[in-house]
């Protein structure tokens, strides 16, 4: 998150339209990316190709189940895609594509190591009904968790999100690396759920983020489950950036996430893994890291083929390590104002939130990219955390102030004629930080709504105070600490 405001240094214009672009002569249709497919189409062959895809589950699961009762591999199934989806090969796997199911096959070697679950059902969920408020701090302690749990704001979140860099942490027992990670979350409720952001500082091959490593964190997870405790891990976040070390470089970026889930699913079982890029209307958000033409991550990642990243890219599949390693989603999103250059303090519109989640530009309400929301919601039926949000302040600016900055913001995220619109949205972990941002020349940004007083007041009338009808929120859906 340090460096989560991208620099906007490819203007929109430049990038082409989305959809323009696929509905270009040279462009494949299909080179096996469903993501690419336009919506209409998509949402009209549905019907047919579920009847379809049961009948061929069925069958598809009794022949590989026969075809490996002999071999010494294992057959990871249970994946029923509404539509053609490619879990993508690396040196460990191997894909098998029967359109319109995927199943994969995982080597000899690495079988002991693979435990996928079920992706329908992660451990880590909030009731039927019920949606989880939480906030994200950073792991320094210039706004802490504390600060939300000693009565000061009013309620106690059930969610906390701190960021959490993946290290030798030196201790010599899981108990001890729990303790500390505990330390973070000083005052949450002992059946909260707490969540990790884990950053891989040092990059994420094997050797620079070794199992050990990973485990040692697992450990510890599960000795935080054992005392009651929900995790959720988010790693790898943000990685279709190239702000980061794990930014784009999706081949490897595959691989270390089913390394590390592997573990922690092998060791700490109330524990769900959330995968999470940035979404905005504004991909590739940067130049940097741009991989090699012909390289496998440009192969990944430029998926109209035009031989260069560009904005008729899926941002999202090329990093998808496959349906059974995902349990939730998430995302990082940000209000900045109407268009780039954000230079001073905006409110969101009504469509803005709306037109994020499904791929749209947000001024226009043009189709720029895929849905993410019915791609990765709907499609492959995970939930969604926001897992960092928030509108920004800058004091030293002008525009409007921050309780109506703020307010609306939430209220667009929180409110009922929302939710109804997007129920696999399931958690919110609002961007409880304030800071110097370097990508804003060094700008103070206050992104929180406990910091002052009168934003606080508001968010509690908004969320505490049931048939507050400005608000339209329905306050009996939050589950608090
Ligand atoms: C917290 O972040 C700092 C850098 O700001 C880092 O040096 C430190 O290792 C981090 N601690 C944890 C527990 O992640
Ligand atoms: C653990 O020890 C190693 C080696 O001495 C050191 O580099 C590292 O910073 C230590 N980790 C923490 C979190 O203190
Ligand atoms: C609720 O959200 C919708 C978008 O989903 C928005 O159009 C509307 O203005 C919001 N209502 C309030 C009271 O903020
Ligand atoms: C406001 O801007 C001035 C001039 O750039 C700068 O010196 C000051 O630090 C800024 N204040 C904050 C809170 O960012």
């Amino acid at each position: 998150m340090e460096q989560h405001l991208p620099r906007y240094d490819v203007p929109l214009e430049q990038s082409g339209s989305y959809k323009q672009i696929l509905e270009r002569e040279d462009v494949p249709k299909d080179h096996g990316r469903d993501l690419k497919r336009p919506k209409a189409v998509r949402w009209g062959t549905l019907g047919v190709v579920l009847l379809l895809v049961i009948g061929a589950v069925v069958a598809t699961v009794v022949v590989l189940l026969g075809k490996n009762s002999s071999a010494s591999s294992s057959t990871v199934q249970g994946v029923v895609a509404s539509s053609p989806v490619v879990v993508a090969s690396s040196s460990a796997i191997s894909t098998t594509t029967t359109a319109p199911i995927t199943t994969t096959t995982r080597a000899t070697t690495t079988t002991t190591r693979r435990v996928p679950t079920p992706s329908t059902s992660p451990a880590v969920l909030p009731a039927t009904g019920k949606f989880w408020f939480g906030i994200a701090v950073d792991n320094s302690t210039d706004v802490s968790v504390q600060q939300w749990t000693a009565g000061g704001t009013g309620v106690r979140p059930l969610l906390a999100h701190i960021y959490f860099y993946l290290q030798p942490y030196n201790f010599t027992t899981p108990v001890q690396l729990a303790d500390y990670m505990i330390s973070f979350f000083g005052g949450m409720s002992d059946n909260s759920v707490l969540m990790f952001t884990v950053q891989a500082v040092n990059g994420i091959s094997e050797a620079e983020a070794p199992d050990s490593q990973i485990q040692a964190l697992a450990d510890a997870w599960r000795e935080l489950n054992i005392r009651g405790y929900k995790i959720l891990v988010r790693v790898g976040h943000e990685m279709n950036g190239g702000w980061y070390p794990w930014g784009r470089i999706p081949t490897l970026f595959q691989e270390f996430w089913i390394r590390f889930t592997t573990i922690v699913r092998a060791t700490a079982p109330i524990t769900s893994m959330v995968w999470s890029p940035t979404i905005s209307d504004s991909y590739p958000y940067d130049q940097r890291k741009i991989p090699a033409a012909g390289s496998p991550d440009m192969a990944f990642l430029d998926t109209n083929q035009n031989g260069e990243l560009d904005g008729g890219d899926d941002p999202y599949s090329g990093y998808w390590p496959g349906d059974e390693w995902v349990d939730w989603v998430g995302g990082s999103i940000y209000y900045y104002g109407p268009s780039f250059p954000y230079n001073d303090n905006f409110v969101p519109d009504g469509h803005w939130l709306e037109r994020t989640l499904t791929g749209r530009v947000t001024l226009t309400g043009e189709q720029r990219g895929p849905s993410f929301y019915d791609v990765y919601c709907v499609q492959k039926k995970k939930p969604f955390i926001y897992a960092e949000t928030a509108v920004y302040h800058w004091p030293n600016g002008t525009g409007v102030d921050e309780v109506a900055q703020k307010q609306a913001f939430w209220r667009l995220a929180l409110n009922r004629t929302t939710i109804a619109q997007f129920p696999m949205v399931r958690a919110l972990a609002w961007f409880e930080v304030a800071k110097i941002e370097e990508a804003w020349a060094n700008q103070f940004l206050d992104f929180t709504i406990g910091n002052n007083p009168d934003v606080l007041q508001a968010f509690l009338g908004d969320v505490k105070a049931p048939g507050n009808t400005a608000a339209n929120i329905d306050t009996s859906i939050f589950v608090w600490g």
